[in-house]
């Protein structure tokens, strides 16, 4: 490993995303009088992503889940890093060259009824892409959209119909198979299955597994759920104000998860069987604003082990058995 990654967790196999020190500030206005302010909704973001794998964010809300997904799609370019997509430098290319990358990787959002044009038919929504991207006629262009529309679980004799003629789980397997029009390496799915009944949920996370296997597709997937990720996860990183706290193989995370904050998701997550709970810690104050986040260890203030030491020293991201984790007593948390 290069100086450069070393607080990157190394991929085993071929990567066709990667994101190195990824930044996102926003200037906002706080009134007339007072000077405009930062906020760092990501804050050096680093990762790589595998073929066919999934890489689960997680993380409570405003910790930068949704700002991380916009920056890697480069639907709001960062505000500094580097993005490869196929080991490609994507920031900073022009429009025509970013044309051809942003086919790499598609985007699936949560909502399902606001994501889908309701003025346009099913097949016209599939079509799209081909139209922009492709010198497809019409006849193949809905050929294309009929067959992923049995891929993704939908029949063919729906295409003429309307976004709002459907269900939330169906419009969701639309939109994931508008993403899949122009065979993207990488999905990103911001909460996909959030707004959906648990009922529903499973089925559109195995259909999203079998498009996995099928596909070799690698998915960034977004979820506060930690049942969810662990369902569908390769890896894990939990996020704390824009930045990684603790990023490994799923199970290392998952059996023996060694951040602080790691452990109060998990046990804030029900559980079937009370005996496989993680030891309740219990999580203390509310989450930081981000345009004025803490000094030393961003979690201090809500962290059931701070020392004096964390409120001053920044806790930098390193290896500790088998994952990464930012906290000075990750050893201890045995
Ligand atoms: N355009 C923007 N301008 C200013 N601040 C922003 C902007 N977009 C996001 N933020 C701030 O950045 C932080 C991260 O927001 P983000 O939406 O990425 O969080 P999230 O993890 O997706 O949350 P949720 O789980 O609620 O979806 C928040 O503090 C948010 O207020
Ligand atoms: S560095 Fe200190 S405050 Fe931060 S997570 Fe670890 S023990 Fe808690
Ligand atoms: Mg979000």
């Amino acid at each position: 490993m290069t100086d450069i990654l070393a607080d990157v967790m190394p991929a085993t196999g071929p990567v066709v995303l990667e994101a190195i020190h990824l930044r996102k500030h926003y200037a906002v206005k706080r009134g007339a009088f007072k000077p405009a302010a930062t906020v760092k909704a990501l804050d050096g973001v680093s990762f790589q992503l595998e073929a066919g794998k999934t890489l689960a964010v997680v993380g409570e809300s405003g910790c930068g889940k949704s700002t991380l997904a916009r920056s890697v799609t480069m639907i709001e370019p960062p505000s500094s890093g580097q993005l490869l997509y196929d080991g490609r430098d994507v920031v900073g290319r022009t429009a025509s060259e970013m044309k051809e990358l942003r086919r790499t990787v598609q985007m699936v959002f949560q909502n399902p009824y606001g994501s889908l044009n309701p003025r346009k038919t099913v097949g016209s929504i599939l079509s799209e892409p081909l139209v922009i991207n492709t010198p497809m006629g019409k006849q193949e262009r809905r050929e294309r959209a009929v067959a992923m529309m049995a891929k993704v679980g939908l029949r063919p004799d729906q295409v003429d119909r309307y976004p709002h003629m459907f269900s939330g789980g169906q419009r969701q397997r639309i939109a994931i198979a508008r993403a899949l029009m122009l065979n993207p390496r990488v999905v990103v799915a911001d909460e996909p299955v959030s707004a959906l009944d648990v009922s529903i949920q499973a089925q559109v996370l195995n259909l999203m597994m079998d498009l996995q296997e099928e596909l070799n597709l690698a998915y960034l997937f977004i979820s506060h759920d930690l049942s969810v990720v662990r369902h569908i996860a390769d890896a894990v990183m939990v996020m704390y104000l824009g930045r990684p706290v603790e990023h490994g193989p799923k199970d290392v995370v998952y059996s023996r998860p060694r951040h602080p904050y790691t452990r109060i998701l998990m046990a804030a997550t029900p559980r079937v069987n009370p005996a496989l709970r993680a030891e309740r810690v219990i999580p203390k104050g509310e989450l930081p604003s981000p345009l004025n986040p803490p000094p030393g260890c961003p979690f201090h203030k809500r962290c059931p082990y701070a020392t004096e030491r964390c409120a001053t020293e920044v806790p930098a991201l390193r290896p500790v058995d088998e994952r990464l984790v930012a906290c000075h007593f990750a050893e201890e948390m045995a």
